[in-house]
Order: C-alpha cells, then sequence, then structure tokens
C-alpha cells in the first residue's frame, strides 16, 4: 500500500466524538511506565523493515528526535554511527537511559504537555515507532513535530496492531490497519503544513509475522 491521502475528503478530526480520544486508564501516563521494559514492541522481521525504511530519511551527520522513546529506536546501526544527535523524548528515563542509540534524553508526558522542549528548526528527522495509538491531542503534538523539523526534515510515523490496550485510545481500538493510516494521514493534514505525506505497507512477511506500516511526510523548503 503506498497512496496519497484523500481521507481530509472523508472527515476530520473535529467530526470525531470526544470520547473516542479517552482510554480505559485515565490514570496518569506515567503511572503505567513506571516499572522500566526492556523489551522489544514488534519482532525482529518488522524491526529490519522498519529500519530499511528508516535509511533514506536520516542524512550523514543528522539529529534525530525519536518521539515516545523506550528502549529501541531501531536506527540501521551504519546510520545510526553517522548520526549527529539522537535526542529521545518518553515517559520512562530508564528505558531511555538503556536505549544505545540515544545521546540524550527527556521525560515528558505529550498528553499533559505537547509542547516539544527544543527550538525551532532543530532536527532533520523525527520518528515516531508503535506509539501514536497514545496520544490524545495527535494533531497538536504534530504541528509542534513540524516546528522542531528543519525545512525539508521528516516525520516517520510507524504502527503494528499491537499496543497496550488499556492506553491506547478507544478510537484507535474500535478501527483497523488501514483506517489507522487514514488517521495518521489526517492528523498531518490537519496539523497543517506538510507535503508528500505517503502510507507505506512495510510488513515484512503478511500474515506470518508483525504487520507494519508508516505514515511518512516532509516539512516544504522554505
Ligand atoms: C510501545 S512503547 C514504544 C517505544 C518505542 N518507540 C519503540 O519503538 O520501542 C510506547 C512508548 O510511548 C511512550 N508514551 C506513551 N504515552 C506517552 C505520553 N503521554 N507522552 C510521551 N510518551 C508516551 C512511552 O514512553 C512508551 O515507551
Amino acid at each position: 500500500m503506498e497512496s496519497k491521502s484523500q481521507t481530509s475528503e472523508v472527515f476530520s478530526l473535529g467530526d470525531i466524538p470526544g470520547e473516542y480520544f479517552s482510554r480505559q486508564d485515565e490514570s496518569p501516563d506515567g503511572d503505567f511506565y513506571r516499572v522500566p521494559r526492556l523489551v522489544a514492541h514488534i519482532d525482529d522481521p518488522a524491526i529490519s523493515s522498519l529500519g530499511e525504511f528508516f535509511r533514506p530519511y536520516i542524512p550523514i551527520d543528522a539529529d534525530v528526535l525519536d518521539l515516545m522513546s523506550a528502549y529501541l529506536s531501531h536506527i540501521p546501526p551504519d546510520i545510526r554511527a553517522a548520526c549527529h544527535r539522537v535526542a529521545g523524548l518518553g515517559l520512562s528515563g530508564a528505558e531511555m537511559a538503556a536505549n544505545t542509540q540515544l545521546t540524550e534524553h527527556v521525560v515528558q508526558s505529550l498528553n499533559e504537555n505537547p509542547v516539544l522542549p527544543y527550538p525551532e528548526g532543530t532536527f532533520d528527522t523525527v520518528l515516531c515507532t508503535v506509539s501514536v495509538q497514545y496520544l490524545l491531542r495527535p494533531a497538536d503534538v504534530f504541528a509542534e513535530v513540524r516546528r522542531v523539523l528543519r525545512p525539508g526534515g521528516s516525520f516517520l510515523v510507524a504502527f503494528s496492531n499491537r499496543c497496550f490496550p488499556t492506553k491506547a485510545t478507544r478510537l484507535w481500538l474500535s478501527t483497523d490497519d488501514s483506517q489507522h493510516a487514514a488517521l495518521v494521514q489526517l492528523c498531518f493534514e490537519e496539523s497543517g503544513g506538510w507535503e508528500q505525506i505517503k502510507t507505506h505497507d512495510l510488513s515484512p512477511h503478511p500474515g506470518r509475522t508483525d504487520p507494519l506500516y508508516a505514515v511518512s511526510a516532509r516539512k516544504p523548503q522554505e
């Protein structure tokens, strides 16, 4: 699947009733991540596929932000070795401290504060892997990602069919893979100022290993 977005002609995030952006577990998100999980959240074939997908979007000497980061950032080792900076932002300081690909990390709940703690135009590439389903105000976060990207930089949002169901939005739990892609495309469209919004099916062995999809978009050159 690789498609241009047509979702804005169908509906907007504002048409979705507010209860769909609620979760079974509404306790503070930090509580859920208090005990570190030093694990991979997708299987090895999906991780390899994701790394190859990242490759052309991370230039040499790149400054990268891994948003909703944890123990693994999934950047191919040779690409990581050529990066200048890989910043992590997530909820578990212990998981990010154990992530050998990060140069630094910040603990922040994007559901409490979607404003990213970086100046405008800081990063070449922003990654968000298997986590977008936990955002209560995704368009606000996408707008912030656009602000902190340099012109021409990319935001890569990848997701599978696995999640922590008590923390995912009711909207995510009530929709399927292709609707998830449409929703992420809508977040790009409604946060505004993106080009080349594309959906990618990265599933390495459909039906046998974890499915994997991504939506990519670019901040236009000035
Ligand atoms: C399934 S893990 C994925 C972690 C990592 N991106 C990966 O690919 O392995 C979900 C991550 O989302 C982050 N997260 C969940 N809710 C968040 C929030 N409200 N603000 C910031 N990060 C959040 C957590 O830190 C958690 O590690």
